[in-house]
């Protein structure tokens, strides 16, 4: 199933993370993609904040991952700009990755292997304020999130 949506807004974006975060569920991966700066973190802050989450949700790329636990499900934030070449480091992602909760990774491609049936969503600058994003999955897991989503966007 595919879904496309155009952000003209940070505000937009916000509207389509907190509508997919109705719809989450113990064991959901998204996988973000997209150019420096296309609105991964901002997506997933607005995430973050739709499952309940008051802590600031800030970018972890020099952490790699970063866990919140006080919403309705935990979340865990990975980063995986830098892990290329330290893929064979045993830090345990795959435990996070499908485990107990919810789990966005920023530049999914580049652990593509470690991904266990994401939600796609590959964010494509526009220009300054517009993105594209197209949302994407192969696995029927997420066919009613993307029903719901669909209904929500165009209401
Ligand atoms: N429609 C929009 N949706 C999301 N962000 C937008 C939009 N328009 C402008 N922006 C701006 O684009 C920037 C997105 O930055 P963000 O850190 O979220 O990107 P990123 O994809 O996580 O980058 P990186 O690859 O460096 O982690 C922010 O400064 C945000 O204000
Ligand atoms: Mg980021």
């Amino acid at each position: 199933m595919k879904l496309n949506f155009i952000s003209k807004s940070v505000n937009d974006t916000k509207k389509l993370a907190m509508a997919i975060s109705n719809n989450l569920f113990k064991g959901a991966v998204i996988s973000l993609d997209g150019d420096l700066g296309a609105g991964k973190t901002t997506f997933t802050k607005y995430l973050a904040k739709g499952m309940g989450i008051e802590e600031e949700v800030s970018s972890p790329t020099f952490n790699i991952l970063k866990c919140y636990f006080k919403g309705k499900l935990p979340l865990y934030h990975i980063d995986a700009y830098r892990l290329e070449e330290r893929i064979n480091m045993d830090i345990g992602l795959e435990e996070v990755i499908e485990g107990d909760g919810v789990c966005v990774i920023e530049w999914g491609k580049f652990i593509q292997d470690l991904v266990f049936q994401p939600l796609n969503i590959k964010i494509t600058i526009i220009d300054s304020n517009t993105r594209e994003f197209e949302i994407s999955s192969d696995y029927q897991k997420y066919d009613s999130l993307m029903n719901n989503l669909k209904e929500s966007l165009h209401a």
